[in-house]
């Protein structure tokens, strides 16, 4: 360790301010990491923050003569100069870092931690063994994780090309990995982490089978809501297209079998002794002219196979898996996503320990659609 300088005057239990011995100023920088050997007892880890250089001769707002030389273009003396840090406490060094509770001695010494010299071995104590990254500027200082803390939620936040995806690939699916935890990634756009991914460990989002609450909602939007705008005038209808596809009759076909079964039902529920006027024959037409809109590619969506449970066994036989959303719309991915996240509720409410880190990327872009459709969809 390498003596910097002094604490000042005016310090406390949680900041001071360190004066820096001569020629430090041009090595010590910011979020440097210090130790403090308070004369009021302790080792106290710091960390550098804000840098100051004062000289008594260049006090600007008054006159003094090194003002005036300097204004003349004159270099002015050094004599007066100093430069000091206000440092801001992490903690008393114990077995553990602990909550620092006396006041830094003005006059106590300051010592720089040098690159061999991990001060990350301080805050783990001995019992973290998972870390993430390493402190800035220094390489051999991984930042530990504490595990217990992992089962909470973690957020990344940068702006676009911060890097937030590329931390989550490199470190923080590697740490669940390695913390024990299977991983489910959605890969809203199916770029940050699928192409990166051995195939085994990628599904696509139209492989898998959505609710059916889910696959009403999305027909019923798909099909323009059947040209109603109120819920309440729709309901024939809705309820016509619930009862078909709550039968589950049509897992498991193809586009155009899937076409041709809705059809049926859908015109022997709405118009069963095939009347030409009147309501029955009303909501066929309304029908038949939504059912138009329905294009292969919207209902190839919803024919995926694979279930919650397949999902559920293939991340658990993986360990990781990558689900692939690009290619589909805003609602589908809520649908895929609210399928799976329903799944997973039924079975955190009959206390099962999952074990499962779900990493959402892009939450940004969803997270106040995801909120609204959580509100409205989700009993929680
Ligand atoms: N730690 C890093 N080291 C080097 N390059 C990085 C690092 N993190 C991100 N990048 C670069 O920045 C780009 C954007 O990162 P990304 O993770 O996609 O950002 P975000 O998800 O926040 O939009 C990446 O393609 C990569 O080239
Ligand atoms: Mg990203």
């Amino acid at each position: 360790m390498r003596p910097i300088g002094l604490i000042a005057s005016d310090s406390s239990e949680n900041e001071a301010r360190v004066i820096l011995n001569q020629t430090e100023e041009k090595r010590v920088k910011v979020e440097d990491l210090v130790l403090v050997d308070n004369r009021n007892e302790g080792k106290i880890l710091a960390v550098l923050r804000r840098g100051r250089g004062t000289n008594e001769n260049l006090k600007p707002g008054g006159y003094n003569p090194g003002v005036a030389y300097a204004r003349v273009g004159g270099s002015p003396s050094t004599v007066k100069e100093t430069y000091d840090f206000t440092l801001s406490v992490i903690g008393e060094i114990k077995e553990a870092i602990q909550q620092n509770r006396r006041i830094l001695a003005p006059g106590s010494p300051v010592y720089l931690f040098e690159d061999i010299e991990n001060p990350m071995l301080y805050l783990a104590g001995t019992k973290h063994k998972h870390s993430i990254g390493y402190y800035v500027s220094h390489p051999s200082w991984p930042v530990p994780v504490d595990e217990s803390f992992i089962p909470y939620h973690i957020g990344v936040f940068a702006s676009t090309g911060g890097g937030k995806s590329f931390l989550a690939r490199f470190q923080i699916i590697p740490l669940f990995l390695n913390a024990g935890f299977d991983v489910l990634v959605l890969d809203w756009k199916g770029r940050d982490y699928a192409p990166y991914y051995p195939e085994e460990n990628v599904i696509s989002i139209s492989e898998i089978a959505l609710d059916p609450e889910t696959v009403v909602s999305y027909l019923c939007e798909k099909m323009g809501n059947f040209g109603y705008t109120g819920l309440q005038a729709r309901g024939t209808l809705t309820q016509a297209l619930e009862d078909f596809i709550y039968s589950e009759g049509w897992r498991g076909l193809d586009v155009k079998e899937f076409r041709r079964v809705l059809y049926k039902s859908m015109i022997s529920s709405l118009n069963p002794k095939g009347l030409t006027s009147g309501r029955p024959f009303e909501d066929q037409q309304r029908f038949e002219r939504s059912y138009k809109r329905l294009n292969d590619s919207d209902i190839q969506t919803i024919l995926g196979t694979l279930t919650s449970e397949d999902i559920l066994r293939l991340v658990r036989t993986r360990r990781l898996i990558i689900l692939d959303m690009k290619k589909t719309g805003k609602d589908e991915k809520l649908s895929a996503f609210l399928t799976f996240a329903r799944y997973l509720m039924d079975l955190m409410q009959m206390d099962v320990d999952l074990n499962l880190a779900l990493v959402i990327d892009e939450g940004r872009s969803t997270a106040p659609l995801t909120q609204r459709a959580y509100r409205r969809r989700l009993p929680i």
